[in-house]
C-alpha cells in the first residue's frame, strides 16, 4: 500500500509538472475476473480522467458463502493484460493479509450500510454490503490522491443497489470522492455481463435470458404508459425452467424501496409516475444473478 501510493503521489507530480494542471485520479474498483463489462467501466474512466488507476481484490469480507469466495473466478494473469490494453496506468492487486492485516484476516472497525444494505440483495446476502462499503471506503483512502489531484471512483449500474449505498456512503461520511457510473454492459443476447456467467452451461444460459426478458417487457410497459406487468412477469419468470425466482420488484432508486399501486410513483392502475428502478435476482444453475432496469414513465 506505502509502495502503492508512493507511486501514485509520483504519477500525480508527474502529470502537475508536465501539464500545469491538477490531475483527476480515476478508480475503477473490480474484483478481477474481467470482462467487456469491466472494459466499458475502465474505457470510461481513461475518457474522462488523467491518471487511471483499477483494482483487483476478491473481498472476503462481502461474501456471505464461503463456497462462493472460494469459487469466484481469479484470473491474474489475464486481467493484468486487459488493464494493459486498455490504457490503465496503475494496477492495485492487494494480498489479503495487506488489506486485512491480522489473524484472522479481518477488520475489527467496519462501516455499516444501515437499512439500505438490508434490502433485496442485502437481505438475501446478509452482511454483504457492509463487506462492500468497508473495502470501498478503505480503497477511497488507499487512493485518496495527493492535493491538489482529485478522485473520481466509478462503478456499473449492473450493481444498481451498490451504486446507491456506496453514493449515500460518500455523503453521510463526507468522503472526498466524486461517484461516476456507466450504464449496464450485455452481450448479444440481453444477458447482463458477470464474472459469474462463465460458470453457466448452455441450458442455464438459455434460462438466464428470462431475466433480461422480464426486465426488457417492464421497460416497455413503463415507456408506452401500461400498468406495469409485474405479476405476469413473476409468474412466467416462476413458470420457466432452471430459473429459480428470488424476486423481481419496482422499487424507487435513492430509498429502494418497493413501489406499490396508489403511492408516489405508481397511480392506482400501477402505471409508473417518475423514474424508477426494476430489480431481479435469480439462482440460475451453479449461480445467483442479478440484473436491473432503468424505467422511465412514457
Ligand atoms: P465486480 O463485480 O468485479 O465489478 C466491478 C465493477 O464492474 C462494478 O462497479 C460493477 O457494477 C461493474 N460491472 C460488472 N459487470 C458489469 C456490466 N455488465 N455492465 C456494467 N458494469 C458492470 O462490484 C464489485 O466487483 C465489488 O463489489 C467492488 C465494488 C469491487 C467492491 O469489492
Amino acid at each position: 500500500i506505502a509502495s502503492f501510493r508512493a507511486a501514485l503521489a509520483e504519477a500525480v507530480a508527474g502529470h502537475l509538472q508536465q501539464h500545469g494542471s491538477a490531475p483527476v485520479v480515476g478508480l475503477v474498483p473490480t474484483m478481477g475476473a474481467l470482462h467487456s463489462g469491466h472494459g466499458v467501466l475502465i474505457d470510461a474512466a481513461r475518457a474522462a480522467s488523467d491518471i487511471v488507476i483499477a483494482s483487483i481484490f476478491v473481498n472476503p469480507l462481502q461474501f456471505d458463502d464461503d463456497a462462493d469466495y472460494q469459487h469466484y473466478p481469479r484470473t491474474p494473469e489475464q486481467d493484468v493484460a486487459l488493464l494493459g490494453e486498455h490504457g490503465v496506468d496503475l494496477i492495485f492487486l492487494p494480498e489479503i493479509a495487506e488489506m486485512y492485516p491480522g489473524d484472522p484476516h479481518l477488520p475489527q472497525v467496519r462501516v455499516s450500510a444501515g437499512e439500505l444494505g438490508h434490502r433485496w440483495e442485502g437481505a438475501a446476502r446478509p452482511g454483504h454490503f457492509d463487506g462492500v462499503v468497508t473495502v470501498v471506503a478503505k480503497l477511497f483512502n488507499i487512493m485518496s490522491p495527493p492535493a491538489p489531484g482529485r478522485l473520481e471512483a466509478w462503478f456499473g449500474a449492473k450493481d444498481a443497489e451498490q451504486v446507491a449505498i456506496i453514493t449515500r456512503m460518500t455523503a453521510d461520511l463526507n468522503l472526498d470522492v466524486v461517484i461516476r457510473t456507466v450504464s449496464i454492459v450485455r452481450d448479444e443476447h440481453g444477458l447482463a455481463r458477470s464474472s459469474r456467467n462463465q460458470r453457466l452451461d448452455e441450458h442455464d444460459y438459455a434460462s438466464a435470458l428470462a431475466l433480461s426478458a422480464a426486465l426488457f417487457a417492464l421497460e416497455d410497459d413503463a415507456a408506452a404508459g401500461r400498468p406495469l406487468g409485474l405479476a405476469d412477469q413473476v409468474s412466467e419468470l416462476n413458470a420457466t425452467t432452471g430459473v429459480d425466482l428470488d424476486y423481481l420488484v419496482v422499487v424507487d432508486p435513492g430509498t429502494l424501496r418497493e413501489l406499490h399501486p396508489g403511492g408516489d410513483l405508481l397511480d392506482v392502475h400501477g402505471v409508473l409516475q417518475g423514474p424508477a428502478l426494476a430489480l431481479i435476482a435469480a439462482r440460475v444453475g451453479p449461480v445467483r444473478l442479478i440484473d436491473n432496469i432503468s424505467l422511465d414513465p412514457g
